[in-house]
C-alpha cells in the first residue's frame, strides 16, 4: 500500500526518535516528566462545562448543526470581538465556526490553494502551515522568524517570483512556538504588504488571552485595513483549556469566510451545537475572571522555569504571551535535537527540540508550561541538576 504523494512530502516527525526514547526510558521504570506538548492541564473552567451539560440536555442541539453556526455563537464571537479587541464583525457575513483552528487552517489550504501555488509560512510555525499546503498539492514557502527582528519575517526581501505565486500567508502572534508579541507597527506593515502583493493573510490568534506583564495581545483584524486583505482564526483551546472540545472560529473578511464556509458545506458538517454553546459562556465577560486567573497561574510557572534555566547558565527572556518558554541551547550541542535527548537521557525531563517547527527553529528549544506546579518544581530543579 502506497500513501499518496502528497502525504509522502510530509517532512519526518522530528519527534519520532524523541519519543522512542520517551518509551524506553518510562519501560524502564524511569519517572519521565513532560514539557513537550502545549495541552493544558487545568479543567475547562465550571461555567462553560455546566453550559454544555444543559445544552446536552437540549435535543435540539442533537441533530446537525448548520456550517455557518448558531445565531447566539456568532453574536457572542461578535460581543466578545468588540468588547475586547475594539473590532467590530458582522454576525451574518464575517463569522463562521470552526472544529478547531487547526481544521481551519487545513481547509483553508483547500479553500484558495491550487497546484502551483504558495503559501508564505512563518518558521518556526505551527506544522499545520506548511503541512497544509503540501496536503493539498501546494507549496509553502518558509518566511524565517528573525529574532533580531522580534521574530518577524523580513517581508521587504520576499523573493518576486516567490510573490507571483503566493496566496496565503501564515502569521500568529502571540507566537508558538517563540512566544514573541507582535512588535508595534508590524501589523500595519503586514496590511500593506498583503494589499500590494494580493496574499490573503490568515492570522492564527491562538493565544491571545495568555498574556503577562500587563501585556493585553491584540487582533490583526484591529490593524486599519486588515479586513480587506485577512482573516483571523481564533481558538478557544488554549485561553479556556478546551482543547478536546474543538472550538474556533473564522472571522474577518466577509469573502474569504463565505469561501471558507462554501468549502466546509462540502466536507464537515459543522461544530456541535452543545459546544457552541459553551463556546457562548466562555466567551462572556462572566468568564473573564477565568481566563485572568489562567493568567496568573502561567505567569508563576513562567517565572519559575525562566529562573531555573537562567541559573544553569541559559539566557532565556521571559515570554510576554504564550505558555512556551524559547530558550537558545547552550553551548557545546550540535543540534536542538541534540540538547533535548541529553537532557531526556540526564535528567527524564522532556523538552521540544526548535527544529521540530521549522528550520529557523534550530539552535533553540521550547519548555511547555502546561504542566501542574509540583511537577514543574520537580522538572525545574532536575534542570539544575544539569549545571
Ligand atoms: C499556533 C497554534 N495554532 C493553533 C493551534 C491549535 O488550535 P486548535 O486546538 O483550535 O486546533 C495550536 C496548538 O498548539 C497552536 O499552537
Amino acid at each position: 500500500m502506497q500513501p499518496s504523494q502528497r502525504l509522502s512530502k510530509i517532512p519526518p516527525y522530528l519527534f519520532a526518535e524523541l519519543e522512542r526514547k520517551i518509551s524506553a526510558r518510562r519501560a524502564e521504570g524511569a519517572d519521565v516528566i513532560s514539557l513537550g506538548i502545549g495541552d493544558p492541564d487545568r479543567p475547562t473552567p465550571p461555567l462553560i462545562v455546566e453550559a454544555a451539560q444543559e445544552a446536552l440536555t437540549e435535543p435540539e442541539t442533537h441533530q446537525y448543526p448548520t456550517n455557518r453556526g448558531r445565531q447566539d455563537f456568532r453574536e457572542a464571537v461578535c460581543d466578545f470581538y468588540q468588547r475586547r479587541f475594539d473590532v467590530t464583525l458582522d454576525p451574518a457575513h464575517e463569522v463562521i465556526p470552526a472544529i478547531g483552528a487547526k481544521e481551519a487552517i487545513f481547509n483553508l489550504n483547500l479553500a484558495f490553494l491550487d497546484p502551483g501555488d504558495y503559501a508564505l509560512a512563518a518558521d518556526p510555525g505551527y506544522p499545520i502551515y506548511t503541512a497544509g499546503p503540501w496536503l493539498v498539492g501546494a507549496e509553502p514557502v518558509l518566511m524565517a522568524l528573525d529574532p533580531e527582528r522580534g521574530f518577524t519575517p523580513d517581508l521587504e526581501h520576499i523573493d518576486e517570483s516567490v510573490l507571483q505565486r503566493a496566496k496565503l500567508m501564515y502569521l500568529n502572534y502571540p507566537n508558538n512556538p517563540t512566544g514573541a508579541v507582535a512588535p508595534e507597527g508590524f501589523f500595519e506593515h503586514v496590511v500593506e504588504f498583503a494589499r500590494a502583493n494580493d496574499v490573503l493573510v490568515v492570522h492564527d490568534n491562538a493565544y491571545s488571552e495568555t498574556t503577562y506583564d500587563s501585556y493585553t495581545a491584540p487582533s490583526f483584524l484591529a490593524t486599519p485595513g486588515a479586513k480587506d486583505v485577512g482573516i483571523e482564526v481564533f481558538s478557544l483551546s488554549k485561553g479556556y483549556n478546551m482543547t478536546g472540545w474543538r472550538c474556533a472560529v473564522v472571522v474577518g473578511n466577509a469573502e474569504a469566510v463565505e469561501t471558507y464556509w462554501r468549502l466546509k458545506t462540502n466536507i464537515d458538517s459543522g461544530l456541535f451545537e452543545a459546544v457552541q454553546l459553551a463556546g457562548v459562556a466562555a466567551l462572556s465577560p462572566d468568564a473573564d475572571a477565568e481566563v485572568a486567573a489562567m493568567k496568573e497561574l502561567y505567569r508563576g510557572r513562567r517565572d519559575l522555569v525562566c529562573e531555573a534555566l537562567r541559573a544553569i547558565g541559559v539566557h532565556v527572556t521571559p515570554p510576554r504571551a504564550t505558555i512556551y518558554v524559547w530558550a537558545p541551547v547552550p553551548q557545546g550541542f550540535a543540534s536542538s535535537v541534540e540538547y533535548c535527548e541529553h537532557v531526556l537521557e540526564r535528567t527524564d525531563v522532556v523538552i521540544s527540540p526548535g527544529s521540530a517547527y521549522g528550520p529557523s527553529g534550530e539552535g533553540w528549544f521550547r519548555i511547555s508550561l502546561t504542566t501542574p506546579e509540583h511537577r514543574l518544581q520537580q522538572a525545574v530543579e532536575r534542570l539544575g541538576s544539569l549545571a
